[in-house]
């Protein structure tokens, strides 16, 4: 059994959460391997794929959605677990809460690629990591800076997945 996880970062943090899935998986008896969207040229070769991508301005990024549309008919037959990472600061404010709704993009992905699910991961903003403009732009909304990735989640959602392929295979 063999599985992908494939993310698209810009900043980097939602490569990290591949690297924590992958390794989680792994320990369950689940080999993975992490690679880039642009590293995949066919998704064939594996029993299951988690895709990712982090959340810019309510869309996941083009590298994603490019990989998306190029596995095309390679998706049937394959289980295809997705995530998103995106929303920071605390959740009891509106823009939180308003970063929190499902990316656009969501519908055309799950159509291509038949998902079993969806999850929506905190993310991370490290303003030093951002373009001066944005780095601006952020310092109007206080409590959007930092780590909200919640790794136990992470994890959970993880051995849940190992859970269902060694579950399908014994079958
Ligand atoms: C300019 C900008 C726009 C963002 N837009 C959204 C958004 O619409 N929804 C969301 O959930 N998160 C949004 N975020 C938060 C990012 O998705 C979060 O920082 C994520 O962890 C970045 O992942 P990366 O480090 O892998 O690029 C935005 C962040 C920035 C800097």
């Amino acid at each position: 059994m063999a599985v992908l996880v494939t993310v698209a970062t810009k900043n980097g943090s939602t490569g990290e959460i591949a690297r924590v899935i992958a390794d989680a998986l792994t320990e369950r008896g689940v080999p993975a391997v992490v690679r880039s969207p642009e590293q995949v040229d066919d998704v064939s070769s594996f029993d299951g794929v988690v895709l990712g991508s982090a959340v810019y301005a309510g869309h996941w990024l083009p590298e994603a959605m490019a990989l998306v549309d190029r596995g095309s008919g390679a998706w049937v037959g394959r289980r295809v677990w997705l995530f998103s990472s995106g929303p920071v600061g605390d959740r009891a404010r509106w823009l939180t809460r308003k970063m929190s709704a499902d990316p656009v993009d969501l519908p055309r992905v799950r159509a291509a690629t038949g998902a079993v699910e969806h999850r929506m991961f905190g993310g991370k903003i490290d303003p030093k990591t951002l373009p001066v403009a944005q780095r601006v732009a952020l310092s109007l909304f206080r409590g959007m800076r930092g780590d909200f990735r919640d790794w136990n989640a992470i994890r959970g959602w993880s051995a849940g997945i190992a859970d269902a392929l060694h579950h399908t295979s014994a079958r």
